[in-house]
């Protein structure tokens, strides 16, 4: 498998954003990720399409939006066309899963869905075809800089397993708390796409911070 670092850049300088995005690329990472929040799923407010639109300029690498929103289902014609490449939608928040991943790939982008703490992993199981990502929540989402769940290995696991059995090629995604001390258990647990904020961001050099990450994720497995 292969390692692939997102920054989120919800813990960038946005006053600095040009330089941030350039040391992302800079310092070797493989996608940006990009936090929407509306208020109403979660408890926190960030960024729309014109957040998306100037990163979009900024970099050639994917764009990775994860969207913490009710009705997802109406942004997605307005993120993709603004240059989002992957959509993950929130389970909990889309009843009509099914209906709603269909369209993100209608649309031209990668389909991911991502699972709160308290959500089991069997809840995608019925779409699993439909999905090109699945993100496993390893903090309640809504904001940078939280305290890793320290029970999210094991539900990575068992993710792994599910992916593997259905015979899914699906990329396995963390996000939340993730830096030195937790990417590479996430990684022995069969994650292969690691989501970080202030674990790049909050560092003292953010650019090597990167490379160090993925060096922590050992080819062995
Ligand atoms: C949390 C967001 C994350 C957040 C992660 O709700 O989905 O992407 O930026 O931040 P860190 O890595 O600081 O926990
Ligand atoms: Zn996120």
């Amino acid at each position: 498998m292969t390692v692939r670092i997102a920054p989120s850049i919800l813990s960038a300088d946005f006053a600095r954003i040009a330089d941030e995005i350039a040391m992302c690329v800079d310092g070797g990472a493989d996608l940006i990720h990009i936090d929407v929040m509306d208020g109403r799923f979660v408890p926190n407010l960030t960024f729309g399409s014109k957040v998306i639109e100037t990163v979009r300029r900024l970099t050639k690498l994917p764009l990775d939006v994860h969207l913490m929103v009710v009705e997802p289902e109406s942004y997605f014609d307005e993120f993709v066309g603004a240059g989002a490449d992957v959509l993950t939608i929130h389970q909990e928040a889309s009843p009509h899963l099914h209906r709603q991943l269909t369209r993100i790939r209608e649309l031209g982008a990668k389909a991911g869905v991502a699972l709160n703490p308290a959500t089991p992993v069997e809840m995608v199981l019925d779409v699993i075809d439909a999905i090109d990502l699945l993100l496993i929540m390893s903090v309640n989402p809504g904001f940078g800089g939280q305290i890793f769940i320290p029970s999210s290995p094991d539900k990575i696991r068992r993710a792994r397993a599910m992916l593997d059995t259905a015979g899914s090629r699906a990329a396995l995604e963390v996000d939340g708390g993730i830096g030195r001390d937790t990417i590479a258990q996430c990684w022995q647990a069969g994650a292969d796409t690691f989501v970080a904020g202030q674990g790049v961001f909050g560092t003292p050099d953010p650019k090597a911070e990167i490379g160090v990450l993925r060096g922590l994720c050992s080819h062995t497995v």
